[in-house]
C-alpha cells in the first residue's frame, strides 16, 4: 500500500519527532485545556490564537520549525531549517508528505497531530477546510471511543477489533495494550493513511490492516476481547450524497449498530466487549435508540452502557443545520446549500421527531453475572448543561 520511500520518509519523520519531544511540544500548543477535549484543535481559525512561534522557529529554539509546519499550516523557511530538519523535509517533499514552493514549505496533504502520545496524520481539510471536503474522519467521536475503552482489561495476546479504522487512530491506540490488533476499512483514502500512521508509530508487527468490509468481517468467525466499533452514523436523507464515513443507513442512521449489536456472538470472544460511538437522536429525556438496545439486551441477555458524553439541541432558529448544509451541497452540487440544509433539518425534525442528538459510547457485553439490561449514563439527566448538582451545605438530608 505504500513504497519504500514513503515508509522511509516516515521513520525519518518519527526519528526527527522523538528527538525533540514533538508530544510534549503538541500537548504545550493546544494547552492542558484543551487537549483532553480534542488534542487536534489546530486549524485554520485557531492557529494564530494557539501561540505565537515566530519567536521559537529561530536562533537556539530551532529544530521546531518542519513541525509546526505539520502541524500548524504556517510556511517555514527551508533554509532556516536545521540539518537534520532539512533531510528529513527533502524525503517528505520526495514522496508528496510536504510542500515546497521556492523557499518555503508548507503543509502537504496531512496535518500531524498527537493524540494519547501517539504522532499521527489526519487529512489537513478537517482542520484547514478547502473546496472539497476531507475524504479521511477524524473527531470528537474517534476521540471519545478510545477514551472509554476499558485498557486495563486487555492482555497484550487478546486479539481485539476496530472495525472501518478510518485514520487508525483508535486501532493504533488500541496497539498500547495488544500486540494482536486487526482493523478494517474498505475507501481507498483511509486505508492509505492508516498504511501511513502503522509505519509512523512503528507499528506494523503488530497491527494488521485488512481491506474488509463490516459484513464481510462479522462473516469470518473470528473473535475478539474488544471490538471498537465508529460506522458512519449521520441520519441523512436517502437522495442525498454523503462521503462514505458520514452517512449512516436505515432512516435513523443507526444500521449499522444494529448489525453489530444483533450479531456480537459472531465476533466477540467469551467476555469480551464491544464499543460503540454514535450520535444518536432522541428527545432531550434519552436517544430514541435506547428503545431498540432494551430488547437486545432483553433478547440477548446483553449488559449495556451508554455513556452520553455530550447533547446537541435543535434550537429552533438555531440554523444549527446549516453548517452540514453546506458541506453536503458540495457533495450535491444539483442542490443550494439552503435546500440541503432543509432537507436534512425536516428528517430530523419532522420525520424522527428528535430534538437533539447525544454523543455516545456504547459498551455491550454478554451480562454474565451483571444483570441484563440497558443503563443510561447521562449527565444531562442532571442539570441541563450536563454539569452534577452540588448538595447545598445544611441541606436536609
Ligand atoms: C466515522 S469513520 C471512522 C473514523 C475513525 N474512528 C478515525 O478516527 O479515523 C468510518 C469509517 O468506516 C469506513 N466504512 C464505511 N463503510 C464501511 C463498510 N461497509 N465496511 C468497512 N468500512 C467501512 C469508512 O471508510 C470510514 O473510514
Amino acid at each position: 500500500m505504500i513504497d519504500k520511500d514513503t515508509e522511509e520518509a516516515l521513520l525519518a519523520l518519527r526519528s526527527y519527532l522523538d528527538q525533540f519531544g514533538f508530544t510534549r511540544f503538541s500537548k504545550y500548543i493546544v494547552s492542558v485545556k484543551l487537549y483532553g477535549l480534542n488534542p487536534s484543535m489546530i486549524g485554520l481559525g485557531t492557529r494564530d490564537s494557539v501561540a505565537d512561534f515566530s519567536s521559537y522557529l529561530t536562533g537556539e529554539y530551532s529544530a521546531i520549525g518542519l513541525a509546526a509546519c505539520l502541524m500548524i499550516g504556517i510556511p517555514v523557511d527551508y533554509a532556516g531549517l536545521t540539518g537534520l530538519e532539512q533531510r528529513v523535509a527533502d524525503r517528505l517533499i520526495a514522496v508528496g508528505l510536504l510542500k515546497r514552493e521556492g523557499g518555503l514549505l508548507f503543509m502537504g496533504p496531512y496535518q500531524l497531530i498527537s493524540v494519547a502520545g501517539m504522532p499521527l496524520l489526519e487529512d489537513a481539510r478537517v482542520n484547514f477546510p478547502s473546496s472539497s471536503n476531507h475524504e479521511v474522519y477524524f473527531g470528537p467521536d474517534s476521540l471519545l471511543l478510545a477514551y472509554y475503552v476499558d485498557t486495563a482489561s486487555i492482555q497484550r495476546t487478546d486479539p481485539v477489533l476496530d472495525l472501518g479504522t478510518g485514520s487508525g487512530l483508535v486501532g493504533l491506540y488500541l496497539s498500547y495494550f495488544s500486540d494482536r490488533v486487526t482493523v478494517t476499512d474498505i475507501a481507498p483514502a483511509p486505508l492509505r493513511l492508516v498504511h501511513l500512521n502503522r509505519v509512523l508509530n512503528r507499528r506494523t508487527e503488530t497491527v494488521e490492516i485488512r481491506t474488509e468490509r463490516y459484513e464481510d468481517t462479522l462473516a469470518q468467525g473470528k473473535r475478539y476481547k474488544a471490538v471498537t466499533f465508529n460506522p458512519p452514523f449521520v441520519a441523512l436523507p436517502q437522495e442525498l450524497q454523503a462521503p462514505i464515513y458520514a452517512k449512516g443507513p436505515g432512516l435513523d442512521g443507526q444500521d449499522y449498530c444494529r448489525m453489530l449489536i444483533s450479531r456480537l456472538d459472531d465476533i466477540l470472544a467469551p467476555g469480551g466487549t464491544a464499543y460503540i460511538v454514535s450520535d444518536l437522536p432522541g428527545s432531550v429525556k434519552e436517544p430514541f435508540f435506547v428503545a431498540d438496545l432494551q430488547r437486545y439486551a432483553a433478547s440477548q441477555k446483553r449488559s449495556i452502557e451508554v455513556y452520553i458524553d455530550s447533547r446537541s439541541d435543535y434550537i429552533a432558529g438555531s440554523q444549527m443545520f446549516g453548517p452540514l448544509g453546506e458541506y453536503l451541497q458540495r457533495e450535491n452540487p444539483s442542490l443550494t446549500k439552503e435546500e440541503c440544509t432543509a432537507r436534512i433539518e425536516q428528517l430530523h425534525r419532522k420525520t424522527l421527531g428528535a430534538d437533539c442528538t447525544h454523543l455516545s459510547v456504547m459498551v455491550v457485553r454478554t451480562a454474565g453475572e451483571l444483570p441484563s439490561g440497558v443503563r443510561v449514563f447521562n449527565r444531562y439527566r442532571t442539570l441541563p448543561l450536563g454539569g452534577f448538582e452540588v448538595p447545598l451545605k445544611g441541606s436536609p438530608s
